[in-house]
């Protein structure tokens, strides 16, 4: 989870113009047989105009095989358009405030690192078995923010883990591993809400669903994860879109299965908008991982109480999830401790993740609601 007193705000459609070089870049893929992964041409059966629900008429003017690299839509109602560019189709709305604190932080760290050439060569040319595993992870995230996936692979391997405490760590792949056995093989789509890294939505790719619908209203946070998904052979399988939880472009009731890992959390603004939301998308389940505070733990509850996120304890979350007509039932529940993650030797003052801010405990949560 990154911090909560940071603000700004990224555009509708941001950073998703074609430059060339990467036009130029995606051809070579497409030359050297890599999947490139494009938006699956299915979806448009279910996509509506974000802003007004009206219907979308296409034009398309690249194709992967069946899929769209390159097209357009326009809303039948209300005249709003929306691209895909690069196979990543973009429906946000000009209205809804958006705090993409992971781009903030990410391209802080290369922001920072660009402008200290010194510190940035010891970050990268250091080995790799002379870093904390902090600094392997910042190694590893700068270089893929550089596109170099292979190199950000080879850095990153085994740091994660060591950041968070064993019994963390071991829940999530828990929560993960049932999500992903209960829809192995699902027709889809599998939509993955708050996709992020794409994490579960990577794991849903190998476990053998043929359409997943990554979704994000972080443009820079999509194609980096497509970039990963072309690297390790999985892009034909998942579709990036660029959708608000708070108002998706899915038609009523078109989605058979919602995920998420630790997504919902995430959203820090209108929560209880994009549980009603997603209600309305829903066809079938939504099935998501969440961490929770104790009420009673004295440095993180008067936090989260001040700052009023519906999620942020159990009772409060299972009352939002019912209030937005959600039946709720708590798959996996185990409380775990946590710790502060690290702070970086080499790039001063740079953490993974905010909080906890202190030791403490959360109640891991796997909840399915229909
Ligand atoms: C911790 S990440 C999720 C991790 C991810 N699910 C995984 O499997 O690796 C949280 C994500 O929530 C996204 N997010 C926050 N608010 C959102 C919103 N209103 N709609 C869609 N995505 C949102 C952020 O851009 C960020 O990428």
């Amino acid at each position: 989870m990154p911090g909560i007193d940071r603000r700004g705000t990224a555009g509708p459609h941001a950073g998703i113009t074609c430059g060339a070089g990467r036009v130029e870049a995606l051809v070579g893929c497409a030359q050297s047989g890599i999947e490139l992964g494009a938006m699956h041409e299915t979806l448009i059966d279910i996509l509506v105009c974000p802003a007004c629900r009206g219907e979308l008429s296409w034009t398309v003017a690249e194709r992967d095989g069946g899929d769209l690299l390159e097209a357009d839509a326009s809303c039948q109602g209300c005249g709003a358009g929306y691209p895909v560019r690069e196979g990543i189709g973009a429906f946000l709305t000009p209205d809804l405030l958006r705090e993409d604190l992971w781009e903030e932080t990410h391209s802080e760290l290369t922001g920072y690192l660009n402008t200290r050439p010194e510190l940035r060569a010891r970050l990268i040319d250091t080995p790799l078995d002379e870093l904390e595993p902090v600094d392997r992870f910042l190694r590893a995230d700068y270089l893929d923010e550089l596109g170099d996936v292979a190199g950000a692979e080879q850095a990153g391997r085994g740091a994660r883990e060591q950041l968070y405490t064993p019994e963390l760590w071991e829940l999530w792949n828990e929560c993960l591993d049932r999500m992903v056995q209960m829809y192995s093989g699902h027709r889809g789509p599998v939509v993955d809400v708050a996709s992020g890294r794409g994490t579960l939505a990577e794991l849903m790719a190998e476990g053998d669903c043929p359409l997943i619908v990554a979704t994000d209203f972080s443009v820079w946070v999509l194609r980096r994860s497509r970039r990963r998904m072309q690297h390790k052979g999985m892009a034909s399988r998942v579709s990036h879109l660029v959708v608000d939880a708070r108002r998706t472009a899915f038609g009523d009731g078109s989605i058979p299965v919602l995920v998420s890992h630790v997504g919902l959390g995430n959203i820090m603004e209108g929560v209880s908008d994009a549980l009603s939301e997603l209600r309305r998308v829903c066809g079938g389940v939504l099935l998501f991982s969440h961490a929770f505070f104790s009420p009673d733990d004295p440095v993180h509850a008067p936090i989260m109480r001040e700052f009023g996120h519906p999620l942020a304890f159990l009772e409060d979350a299972t009352q939002a999830l019912r209030a937005a007509g959600w039946d709720v039932e708590i798959l996996i529940n185990r409380r775990v401790p946590v710790k502060p993650t690290p702070t970086s030797k080499l790039v001063p003052e740079m953490t993974v993740d905010r909080i906890p801010l202190a030791e403490a405990e959360l109640d891991g949560v796997l909840i399915r609601a229909r």
